[in-house]
């Protein structure tokens, strides 16, 4: 058979285990992986190379017949010569790999035009990781939006992680640096459940005082006080569809590449209000 001599395993490298976001991805990996006969493992590599190459290397050694990764430290170089199927999900690593990604850079600006529709004016960012190719495109909406505002200066941003402990760091930075910050948006979900605590510490009122929204769309999400308003991925339909390029390219060894890339959709929820 095709699979002589395979494992018919498939691997997805996820960067944060703790993050919610991933889980959910992974469950959709594993739901196609198994409708397909396929074993489904599972590798944390928290963003880190050594871990990332360890597995690869591993995997390899498994013959795993196909790699999904989500990375941002990974290059072409790194798994040239895998001579294995490798789809890249949720961060582009190549142009020369198939990849499942959104429109993060469009999804940032309809998150900043969210703001500015209900009364913001003075829109404040916390970004994503500086290496993490989707933080950087979101950064950039972000940019595209306010640059040209009069009131806009470099230091409305503050650089995160898209962990929960920094955001709040960073979050309250921001607020004691800018008193007439009345809006925020934030590069993931994970991190706006730190930015809103980190209003809850300094005794700013969510929406009332500060709208603050952000990115993914998380089950999280819906569970804060207020409940946070977000652009949410359809993270489901993203990791399902990576699974099955991969599926699709280990059963048929001759296909293209293709670049897919879904659009985020806003979710309203109480962090964010329209001023009267
Ligand atoms: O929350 C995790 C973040 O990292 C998400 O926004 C996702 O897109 C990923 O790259």
């Amino acid at each position: 058979s095709l699979f002589k001599g395979r494992s018919k395993m498939i691997a997805l490298l996820v960067p944060d285990i703790m993050n919610p976001f991933f889980p959910e991805l992974a469950r959709a990996v594993e739901d196609v992986t198994k409708q397909h006969n396929f074993t489904f493992v599972l590798c944390n590599t928290d963003d880190d190379i050594d871990k990332e190459m360890a597995y690869l290397d591993a995997l390899k050694q498994k013959s795993v017949d196909g790699i999904i990764i989500v990375s941002s430290t990974i290059t072409a170089e790194d798994i040239n010569g895998m001579g294995t199927p490798i789809v890249a999900l949720d961060r582009i690593l190549s142009s020369s790999l198939s990849s499942v990604t959104v429109n993060n850079c469009v999804g940032a600006r309809e998150a900043v035009q969210h703001l500015k529709a209900i009364g913001c004016q003075r829109i404040a960012h916390v970004s994503g990781p500086e290496n993490v190719s989707n933080a950087k495109q979101r950064l950039k909406g972000y940019l595209e939006e306010v640059q040209d505002e009069q009131w806009f200066h470099p230091s409305y941003i503050e650089q995160g992680d898209y962990h929960f402990e920094n955001a709040k760091a960073a979050t309250e930075k921001l607020l004691n640096k800018h008193r007439d910050i009345d809006g925020l948006f934030v590069a993931n979900d994970l991190m706006g459940v730190g930015a809103l605590k980190a209003a809850e510490s300094l005794g700013i009122n969510v929406p009332e005082d500060l709208s603050i929204i952000a990115f993914d769309g998380i089950s999280l999400g819906e569970t804060t006080s207020p409940a946070l308003t977000t652009m949410a991925q359809p993270i489901y339909q993203a990791g399902a569809r990576a699974a099955e390029i991969l599926i699709e390219q280990i059963e048929n060894q001759n296909l293209a590449t293709t670049n897919e890339e879904f659009s985020v959709k806003l979710v309203e929820r109480q962090s964010t209000r329209r001023c009267s």
